[in-house]
């Protein structure tokens, strides 16, 4: 056998497996229209590979041209496809308005969207729509999105914007990653930073993973928190650096079976239950596992908060804590049953909310303030069933011991307790 007969056979098995690794510099250079790839695309076969690369669709990467066009076209051809399908997004820096991958893709099996560019939204606030996302994917099953890309929400132009600390009423800025009523989906390897609202959402997701994120905002930017979750259920996040200047991950009302793993968070706001209770008919969340994360120089470690008079009763249930270092968080443990951030909340009546069987086990570090485990439950609705399994956490000034305070709640404790437990 000849060499060159050997090398075009590892080619084939090579174009077979993995069509990218032979032809990837074509496709990242970008096709002329016409091309092999464009033709690949008349291809019958549900179970070919169909590539679309947004520069064949116009997509300038200057970093100034909108280039939320070329975008969205070659989405609507490679939704429109077949089998499995491959959205490239190669090296360079695009301007893009509010983008919308909707499904679904009726006969498309997998749909890869491969991000190796940076992409930067436009700060032109008028382009978004309230409440809406700067990059929305919605209504697929089996997406994948990886490449190692950057999305750069911006921020800092709309950050002076967000008044709703101050106006109930506030127009809220777009979320930089927005997932809605998504299947099976996967995201790794991605950056985000400097959202104008939140870094990613999911709303009525199932079966979603996430991993190898980085997500970055500085401390004092508002409400750009790194991942929130809602109505979703069978979500996995794990092996990701958070840093902002809200909470990493905020588990909100009706979500199912999270599991949290392996995440740095700090600076920010911590890793959240909540804020519950604020909506009338809100979903219940149980079955939440947070473990073996460091938080680092955040307000708050571990927080489960509830709205304080809140007009609806719903249910938190069956959520674990374990294994979490603390590095001078603020309140590395706390329970807030008075939650209510707005000048507006003159009322303090008791949350609605039930809390039960809540585990905190090997928690340990430092605490910046005297009190490191605040358990303030409801008056209305006592939490029950709360653990405190191996507690171990110093004030990082080491000069005395931490405190805990507690109301409402019966707590059993387990183990080693530092700070000694509140009776
Ligand atoms: C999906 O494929 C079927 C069969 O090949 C075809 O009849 C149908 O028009 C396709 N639908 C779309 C949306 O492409
Ligand atoms: C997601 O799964 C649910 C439950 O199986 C199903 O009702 C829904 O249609 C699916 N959505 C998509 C976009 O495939
Ligand atoms: C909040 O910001 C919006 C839009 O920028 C503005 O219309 C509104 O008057 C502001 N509210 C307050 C209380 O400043
Ligand atoms: C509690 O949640 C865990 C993790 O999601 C789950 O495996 C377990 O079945 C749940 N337990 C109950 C009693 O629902
Ligand atoms: C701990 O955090 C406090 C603020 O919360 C900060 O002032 C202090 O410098 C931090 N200490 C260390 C050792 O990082």
């Amino acid at each position: 056998m000849s060499l060159e007969y050997l090398y075009a056979r590892l080619l084939l098995l090579l174009s077979l497996f993995c069509f990218e690794c032979v032809f990837g510099r074509e496709i990242e250079g970008g096709l002329p229209a016409g091309s092999v790839l464009r033709t690949m695309n008349v291809d019958r076969n549900p179970k070919s590979s169909h590539f679309f690369n947004v520069k064949d669709f116009g997509a300038k990467a200057d970093g100034q041209a909108d280039d939320s066009k070329a975008f969205t076209a070659a989405w609507k051809e490679a939704c429109q496809s077949k089998g499995r399908v491959h959205l490239i997004i190669p090296r360079g820096t695009y301007m893009v308005g509010p983008l919308r991958f909707a499904g679904p893709c009726l006969n498309v099996s997998s749909l890869s969207l491969r991000v190796k560019g940076y992409l930067k939204a436009t700060t032109v606030l008028s382009k978004y729509e309230y409440g809406g996302g700067w990059i929305e994917f919605a209504w697929m099953e089996g997406l994948t999105l990886t490449g190692g890309g950057t999305f750069d929400g911006q921020g800092a132009k709309a950050w002076p914007h967000n008044n709703c600390s101050e106006d109930s009423n506030c127009k809220l800025l777009p979320t930089s990653l927005k997932f809605v009523a998504m299947n099976k989906t996967v995201i790794r390897g991605i950056t985000s930073v400097n959202s104008k609202f939140f870094h990613i959402a999911l709303v009525e997701c199932h079966n979603f993973k996430g991993s190898k994120l980085k997500i970055q905002a500085p401390d004092a930017s508002p409400n750009t928190d790194g991942i929130h979750i809602e109505r979703s259920s069978s979500v996995y996040f794990s092996s990701s650096h958070i840093a902002t200047g809200d909470d990493c991950i905020s588990v909100g009302q009706g979500n199912s079976q999270v599991t949290i793993t392996s995440i740095a968070c700090g600076p920010g706001h911590g890793i959240s239950v909540g804020s519950l209770g604020k909506y009338p008919n809100e979903g219940d969340v149980s079955g939440l596992v947070v473990r073996d994360c460091t938080i680092s120089g955040t307000t708050n470690g571990i927080r489960i908060k509830t709205w304080a008079n809140s007009p609806g009763s719903s249910a938190a249930t069956n959520m674990t804590f374990t294994n979490i270092v603390m590095n001078n968080v603020t309140n590395p443990i706390i329970i807030d049953q008075l939650y209510c951030p707005f000048l507006s909340c003159a009322s303090k009546a008791p949350s609605k909310v039930k809390l039960s069987d809540i585990y905190f086990k090997n928690i340990r570090g430092t605490s910046s303030s005297e009190v490191a485990v605040a358990l303030e439950c409801s008056k209305g609705i006592p939490c029950q069933n709360i653990y405190l399994e191996d507690v171990h956490l110093d004030l990082s000034s080491g000069k005395k011991e931490a405190t805990s305070t507690c109301s409402n709640v019966k707590a059993k404790f387990i183990g080693t307790q530092i700070p000694p437990p509140c009776t």
